[in-house]
């Protein structure tokens, strides 16, 4: 990780996360808007961002959020039925999209109920490909993509070790995980380095050691997926809690609690 282009903001308690996340989200938005008439955001899922969606579909954040061009993807899904609890579009689904005003044809989703899900990340791909126009070998432009930070360092559904973080041609892959024995459909590493902007959320316990090793002095974070974040042309941003940046010391971030 090149720290330089990341910026970390620590906050007391994920409730003040999620309203900081919320309020990003609704600058991200309203900035893309004006500079080219739509806003792309690709959504995560992990427990920590239902929070931050819960805010979103509620006022006054709700009535800021220009939801007509707004157009929301996914950095990766479970291979399991569209109604499953762990269907990551049916989180969002339910917390957020359901109870705001954006148009059905906005929202694209990954298809992760189909029986192949090398057909179904295929797909997904060549959805990208049109909706953003892209010639061979380009890359989307999402202007804000979230991510989580699992305590083994995974990112979106790429985990250490696993061949999806590989992958250099793909937009979208069908990863196996070993640790969960299972596939996952998840944006590629070039895609998620091609964003105008990343916002990691963050939180809790089981977090502190993998926060220490990306903001601590030992420079572990080469060895994890998270520390092959660094796009180009983009801004990376950090939002931890408390409890998940535990192990850090102020030296490690400079004056980084603000309430920006
Ligand atoms: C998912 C995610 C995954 C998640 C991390 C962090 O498949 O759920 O996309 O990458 O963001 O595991 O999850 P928590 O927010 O629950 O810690």
């Amino acid at each position: 990780m090149i720290k330089d282009l990341h910026e970390i903001k620590i906050y007391s308690t994920p409730i003040e996360l999620a309203d900081r996340a919320a309020e990003r989200f609704i600058q991200a938005a309203g900035k893309a808007v004006a500079e080219h008439g739509r806003f792309c955001v690709c959504l995560s899922g992990g427990s920590t961002p239902r929070a931050m969606y819960t805010r979103l579909a509620e006022d006054p954040w709700r009535g800021r959020v220009p939801w007509p061009a707004v157009h929301v993807f996914w950095g990766d899904e479970r291979c399991v039925p569209r109604d499953h609890p762990d269907n990551l579009y049916a989180m969002a689904w339910e917390l957020l999209l359901s109870r705001v005003p954006i148009p059905a044809e906005n929202i694209h989703r990954m298809p992760g109920e189909a029986e192949n899900p090398e057909t179904a990340a295929a797909a997904y791909e060549d959805l990208l490909r049109e909706f953003f126009g892209l010639k061979i070998g380009r890359y989307p432009r999402f202007d804000l993509i979230l991510l989580g930070l699992g305590a083994d360092g995974h990112i979106a559904s790429l985990f250490p070790g696993t061949a999806g973080l590989k992958e250099t041609q793909r937009l979208v892959t069908a990863n196996y995980v070993p640790v969960l024995n299972a596939r996952r459909l998840t944006l590629t590493l070039p895609v998620l380095n091609n964003a105008a902007q990343i916002m990691f959320l963050v939180a809790g316990a089981s977090k502190p050691q993998v926060v220490r090793s990306f903001w601590g002095r030992s420079g572990e974070d080469q060895y994890l997926p998270a520390g092959l974040i660094n796009p180009q042309s983009g801004h990376v941003l950090w939002l931890i809690d408390q409890a998940a940046a535990s192990l850090l010391e102020p030296s490690d971030y400079g004056s980084a609690d603000d309430k920006a």
